[in-house]
């Protein structure tokens, strides 16, 4: 194993989409921003120097961090936000993971242009466990804004109401040419007639679960969230906002031009998103006078593909990437996700009122310092660890729910000791209406051991539970008006972050966090901190 090193300067940049032009923040002037990438077992470290004038930190979403939270990312979570003119560098090992990853500003609305892909290699001489590609390819998707996307959050967070939602969905940051803007190009990815392409598909979006498809090729699924799965073929892919998904592609056509798409699922009937994004697939050589685009991209509430897909995971859970499922559990958790309605006087627009979101009915309030540091430091008075572990009222969870049930704040976490297992069951509430929600953990890998639709039952559903192959993964797309339900074992001491990767569901307050004690052995405990880390 090396140790890597990468230098991320985040500056301003102008970037013309769709016709028109605005400063956007990047790393190193790249939209999206350069791919990292290292094997099994590297160490890297990412000296971060920020340009702008926003405070900014940077996530490394899905790396393990074994006893490294100091290098997670989330801002007030792990760390205060490096400011205009400061540095910082995070230095990580990557444990036992390879596969694809991405990372991400974690702060503001500025992932919506602040992120690029993670590639682990598997350690040197170490093959992949299905035929080796001809060549790999990355594609980042993503959500395009006309307007400033910090505008386009404040605004809501004044009214009340719904932010916009975007105006074009990109593939390594270009919408192609069937927005609103004819000249707009898309990205092109040249393949060779014969060979078999990996491609390593990342959602970066901020508010979109997407569908991905390819005209006239099949997708075989391989890896998920840099675990593998047992392959499966499939026309399309769901993919969530924190998701990443690695396909075998054989470009099995004589010639020509392909559309490759991505279109949203039922994100929010509440704000309808019909866009597709476009790139080509063209056969190298070939001529190509027109696009094949038999894609049919699926229609915003696709249920049924979506329920396709998703069911067809399954660890790969061989000799060599055993699924460790916990089979006995510490804590049972069922944790309600949703969102609210609560009194907003000075929200005209809403009536009066605001939308809200909330896990077990408490409305996260960030800290204005690190909760990490507080937990390290002892400092008290930053957070208290009495998040409930069951939601306070029973109700219909998955029906219209009770009216008027407000929320309630916090910075609560919830804790666990050392090597204890959980299965927590994440339950979407339709109490404004039912949603989908892309849950992700931070410091873990979990297993999806069960979902369903309406609500979750301990009686019948747990006795389903699949504790041979579930899909092992760091984020979940929580199902509208249903139930998902995960195990991990909490191995990694330090403050964890979990909340839904649809970035107004996070601002909303869709969030908590879980903190894990030290173990009394010997590399149980967090290191720590770096001498460099950014201070409040
Ligand atoms: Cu990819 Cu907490 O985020």
């Amino acid at each position: 194993s090396r140790v890597r090193h990468y230098k991320f300067n985040v500056v301003l940049r102008k970037a013309t989409r769709l016709c028109s032009t605005k400063p956007i923040v990047t790393v190193n002037g790249q939209f999206p921003g350069p791919t990292l990438y290292a094997r099994e077992g590297d160490t890297v470290l990412v000296k971060v120097v920020n340009h702008v004038k926003y405070n900014l930190s940077i996530h490394w979403h899905g790396i393990r961090q074994l006893r490294t939270g100091w290098a997670d990312g989330p801002a007030y979570i792990t760390q205060c936000p490096i400011q205009l003119g400061q540095s910082y560098v995070y230095n990580f090992t990557i444990t036992g993971q390879r596969g694809t990853l991405f990372w991400h500003a974690h702060i503001l609305w500025l992932r919506a242009t602040v992120h690029g892909g993670i590639v682990i290699l598997p350690k040197l001489g170490v093959p992949y466990p299905f035929p080796t590609p001809h060549k790999e390819a990355v594609l980042v998707l993503a959500e395009w804004w006309k307007s400033d996307t910090e505008a386009v959050i404040n605004e809501a967070l004044k009214s009340g109401l719904a932010p916009n939602v975007s105006d074009a969905h990109t593939i390594n940051g270009l919408p192609g040419s069937i927005s609103n803007c004819p000249t707009q190009r898309g990205f092109t990815l040249p393949v060779q007639r014969g060979k078999t392409y990996l491609l390593r598909i990342i959602n970066a979006a901020l508010n979109e679960e997407l569908f991905f498809k390819v005209a006239g090729h099949k997708l075989t699924v391989v890896e998920v969230d840099a675990t593998y799965v047992k392959p499966f073929k499939t026309d399309t892919v769901l993919i969530t906002p924190g998701q990443t998904t690695n396909v075998l592609l054989t470009a099995d056509r004589k010639s020509g031009k392909y559309m490759v798409a991505i279109s949203p699922f039922m994100d929010a009937p509440i704000a309808v998103d019909n866009k597709t994004g476009i790139a080509t697939m063209h056969y190298t050589g070939t001529l190509a006078t027109s696009l094949t685009t038999n894609t049919n991209p699926p229609p915003q509430n696709a249920t049924q593909i979506a329920n396709t897909f998703t069911n067809s995971l399954r660890s790969l859970n061989s000799k060599n990437y055993p699924a460790k499922v916990p089979l006995t559990i510490d804590h049972h958790l069922l944790f309600t996700v949703g969102l609210g309605i609560n009194p907003c006087p000075s929200c005209k627009a809403a009536n009066g009122s605001r939308v809200v979101a909330s896990i077990n009915n408490i409305t996260f309030v960030m800290p204005t310092t690190a909760l990490l540091q507080a937990h390290f430091f002892k400092t008290k008075g930053v957070f208290s660890t009495d998040f409930p572990g069951n939601p306070p009222h029973k109700f219909n969870y998955s029906g219209p729910g009770p009216k008027n049930l407000q929320t309630t704040s916090g910075t609560k976490l919830y804790k666990l000791q050392y090597n204890s297992t959980v299965e927590l069951v994440l339950q979407d509430t339709g109490i404004v209406t039912p949603e989908n929600h892309p849950i992700h953990l931070h410091g873990f890998n979990f297993f999806e051991v069960g979902r369903g639709i309406g609500n979750f039952n301990p009686k019948t559903d747990a006795k389903k539970f699949n504790l041979v192959d579930p899909v092992e993964r760091n984020t979940i797309g929580v199902p509208s008006g249903g139930w998902t339900a995960i195990r991990f074992r909490a191995d990694n001491p330090g403050v964890w972050f979990m909340h839904c990767h649809l970035e107004v569901h996070t601002t909303w307050g869709l969030k908590m966090a879980f903190l894990v004690e030290n173990g009394k052995g010997p590399q149980q405990s967090l290191l720590p901190p770096p001498r460099d880390l950014p201070k409040c």
